[in-house]
Order: C-alpha cells, then structure tokens, then sequence
C-alpha cells in the first residue's frame, strides 16, 4: 500500500470514536475497560458523549427491575441522535453488552429494533467480528463460549479507563450458588476462576502501568479456585484458594494494597479469615452481603447459611483482624418476610455495626424461583422497611466516619480533589478522604490526621510519610512532609 494511502487510512480509522456507558457492578467497569482495550486495536478511541460517537456501548445490569428500565429509556435517548446522524450521512452503531443483553438477547431487538448488537457478558471477545456482522443487520449473541472470553481479551492499555492507581481485576465468574431471588447464575452463567498465572500476569502489567491498590473482583470471588499450572498452593494443592492467590500477589514488587469483593458467608474459609490477620496488604475492609437476619428467609433465599453462622464469621474475622471494617446487601421485602423477619434483619445490623451497607428492596428477576412465589410484599411494606433499615445503616456509617476524627490513617491518594493543590484517596478501610496535597503525592500512600467525617467521606492533614512498609513517597515531597511538622 502506498504510504500515503496507508496514512490517510490509518486515520480514517483513528476518527472512530466509542462511547461506553457502564451501569451495575465493578465487574461491569472492569468489562467496560477491557471492551474498550479490544476495540482500540481497531481504531476506536473513547469520547465522553454519545453525540459524536460512531459506537455507542450501553453495558447492562439486570440485578434490580430500575436498572433494565433505565436502559430501554436510555436507548429510547441514543435512537434520536442515531437518526440525527444519520441525516447527516454518518452511521452510530449501538450495542447492548451486559446482563440485560444476556436476560433479553432478541426479545431486546424486538422492543428497540434501532439496536445494532446484543450480547452476553461472556462475549466481549467476539466484539470486533460482531460488530462487522452487525454492520450488515442487527445480531444477538447470548452463547456461552467454551473459550474463555479472558484468553482473547488483549492486555490492558496504558490509556484504559482500568490504568488507574486502583485498578479492577476479575478473578472469576458467575455463580453456582443460585440464591432464589439472583439473576447472576442465569447471565452470568457457571462460576469459573482464572488460572493464577493469568492472573498474576495481569496484576503485574496493571502494577507496571502504576497500579498501587488492586481489587480482585468476582460475583463469588470467593468461592476462587484457580488453576496453579505449575505452582503449588501452601497445602500442596493444585487448585489455588483466594487467600493463596492473594498471598502470592502481596508480594509482588511495587503493589501496597488488595482487596476482593464480593464474597458469600459460606465460601469464607478458614484460611481467608487467617490471612486478613497475616498479609499486611490485605486491607482490613470486607463486603460480606448477608441479605437477612431471619434464618427462615435466609433459608428461603437458598443462602445455606444461619443469621447465627453468619455472626460467627464476624467474630472470627474480629479475633484475626480487631479493626476490620464490615460492609454489607440486604434485601428488604422479599416474598413472605413478615415483621419478625424484618426485625431480625434490624436486629442483626444494629449488632455488627457495618462502616457502609447496600439495602435494597426485593425485586422480583423473571426465571428465578422467589419470582413465582404468590406470598409477595406489597411495595408500600417494602418501602418502609427499606427507610427502618436505611436509618441503622447510615446511623452506624456516621458513627464508623466520627471515630475516625483525631485519627492518623496511611492514605493512599488516588486523584485530584475538586479544589487545586488537593487530592483524593482512600483510608485502609475504604473511605475517600481528601487532602491539601500537590500532585506528586498522587500514588503514593501518606500519613493523614482525620479532621472532619461527612456521610461518605473524611477530611484531613497529611502529616509525614507513612513510616511501614507501604510507604512510598516521593523523596522531595517526604522531605517536605517532614519539613511541615518538625
Ligand atoms: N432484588 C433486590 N435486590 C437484589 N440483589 C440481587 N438480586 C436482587 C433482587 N432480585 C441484591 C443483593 C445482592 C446485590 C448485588 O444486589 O443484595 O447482594
Ligand atoms: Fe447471586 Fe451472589 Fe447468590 Fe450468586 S451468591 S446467586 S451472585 S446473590
């Protein structure tokens, strides 16, 4: 090809530009990034509106009913300037990824015929051929490939949307559990764990990219049994446990901090809880969902797990970590919950005293069993509890937040503030706290004193470098740390 050609080709290609809305879960960030690296091989580059994108991505989540709404209006929004482009002689192609593509597959296309493709969550891989397909008609993808869709993602790219110091890594997927009032085992398909060696291969390249935190992410993770290939675990295992994965990644050379969500009660196993009290890295925070203090609606989720079982696991990860911080889904008003129910789920959030907690009310997922139970809560029980609960939560957040006030917590900051000369970054447990700090600062973990707690977040003074073994300051800013208060 001449190289005029070539160039001028070349940039033809670079002009495309992808838009990529993201709802749901941390797996679907991670998703979003990774869609985004395979497709700008093929010349996309992101854009931050859909108003000049020549691919718009919507990638969905289909754990509430709002959710699946929210999208069928959103693309009700995008077919408008999809035909305004098109009056202006240029084609938006739009596609639906995610579990409500999964959920919906063609009965999607029935309802919005403007879209150009579906497809699962197991099919990110396929977007480029399927993206050439749908040039031609609309296409739905909703197969669950043999192939992982994690052999043919290409490595994350510097520039990705999950470069940052706190990165994502899915570590493993779907869920065998089937929770009666879960859509995941359906979108999501059967649970599957990530070689270590994949994993770790990734964790290093996000890590050389100037990842300091690394949220190993899962629907189950927990329940993580990843191929060893070649390692063996602690116990001499060919399969490796979460904790042995982590062990493995708190060492590598330049990564602070790991943590993991989101787990379930039954797959917390002994030697997970031993290493929040023996791997410095892991960070004392965990989102353990309970779901219900009733032991007759746990049983009738199908969790496999007592409100008492559930404390017990409390109490064990206090004895290995004191200060570890709990976080917590319920769900308000599932099928047949009566006022004793309700008030074992009150009685059980007062009692653990969560740092931060999801509540939701119960949404019935068409094909899942609690759908079709006929003892449903009417929406206005349902909204009440959900306020009752709500009050606990926030009341027990605010609490968390105050006992941070007058305390010095290593900081890693993660990015600007709103102010200049301020960044943002997370306490060990979590919360963001923001701080008078310069730039230099910015992926580097610092002592701060907390001074003030809002509902969501703290603020305070950094004082000196953070003197364990996680420190790692800048030498000029550490200098001038320590200048301030010597
Ligand atoms: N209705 C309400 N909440 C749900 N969740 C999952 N399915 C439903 C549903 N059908 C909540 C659970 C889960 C979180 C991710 O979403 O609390 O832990
Ligand atoms: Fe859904 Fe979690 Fe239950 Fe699996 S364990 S079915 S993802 S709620």
């Amino acid at each position: 090809m001449n190289s005029r050609r070539g160039e001028k080709e070349r940039d033809n290609i670079l002009t495309k530009k992808l838009y990529v809305k993201t709802y749901g879960c941390q797996m679907n960030v991670y998703d979003s990034a990774r869609m985004a690296d395979s497709l700008a091989v093929h010349g996309y580059a992101p854009t931050s509106t859909p108003d000049d994108a020549d691919l718009v991505i919507l990638n969905t989540c289909h754990i509430r009913e709002k959710a699946v709404e929210k999208v069928y209006s959103e693309l009700g929004r995008l077919n408008q300037i999809k035909k305004a482009r098109r009056g202006d002689g240029r084609r938006m192609m739009l596609a639906v990824s995610g579990c409500v593509g999964q959920a919906e597959g063609t009965e999607l296309l029935r309802r919005a015929p403007f879209v150009d493709l579906v497809m699962g969550p197991q099919n990110y891989h396929r977007l480029p051929e399927l993206l050439r397909r749908a040039e031609v008609r609309g296409v739905v993808d909703t197969e669950f490939p043999v192939e992982s869709k994690f052999d043919h993602l290409p490595d994350a790219d510097p520039a990705s949307a999950n470069s940052g110091i706190s990165a994502f890594l899915t570590i493993q997927e779907g869920c065998d559990r089937f929770c009666t009032f879960c859509v995941v085992p359906y979108t999501r398909g059967a649970e599957y764990s990530r070689p270590v060696k994949h994993v770790e291969a990734e964790a290093r390249r996000l890590v050389a990219l100037g990842a300091r935190e690394i949220m190993l992410l899962g629907q189950n993770v927990n329940a993580y049994h990843g191929d060893s290939e070649g390692y063996s675990a602690d116990d001499g295992h060919s399969e490796y446990s979460l904790a042995d994965l982590i062990c493995r990644l708190a060492e590598l050379d330049g990564l602070k901090r790991l943590r993991y969500t989101t787990s379930h009660p039954r797959n917390l196993s002994a030697d997970l809880i031993a290493a929040h009290g023996d791997v410095a890295a892991l960070m004392p925070f965990l989102h353990l969902p309970v779901q219900s203090g009733s032991d007759r609606i746990l049983k009738a989720m199908n969790r496999h797990h007592t409100a008492d079982d559930y404390r017990r696991r409390i109490e064990e990860l206090r004895r290995a970590r004191p200060d570890i911080a709990l976080s917590s889904d319920f769900i308000v008003g599932f099928p047949g919950e009566t006022d004793t129910d309700f008030e074992a789920t009150l009685e059980l959030a007062r009692d653990v005293g969560y740092a931060q907690a999801y509540s939701f009310k119960y949404s019935p997922r068409p094909g899942t069993p609690a759908s079709n139970q006929n003892d449903q809560v009417p929406e206005n029980i349902k909204r009440e509890r959900l306020e009752a609960l709500q009050k606990i939560l926030s009341r027990s957040q605010a609490t968390f937040n105050t006992s941070m006030i007058g305390r010095t917590l290593p900081v890693l900051f993660e990015r600007p503030g709103r102010h200049t000369n301020q960044l943002l970054g997370r306490t060990a447990y979590g919360q963001w706290v923001h701080a008078d700090m310069s730039e230099e600062y910015r992926g580097s973990i610092a002592d701060v004193v907390i001074t003030e707690a809002h509902t969501n977040s703290l603020a305070g003074q950094a004082v000196v470098a953070h003197a364990g073994a996680a420190t790692e300051m800048p030498k000029e800013a550490a200098a001038r740390a320590e200048g301030q208060t010597g």
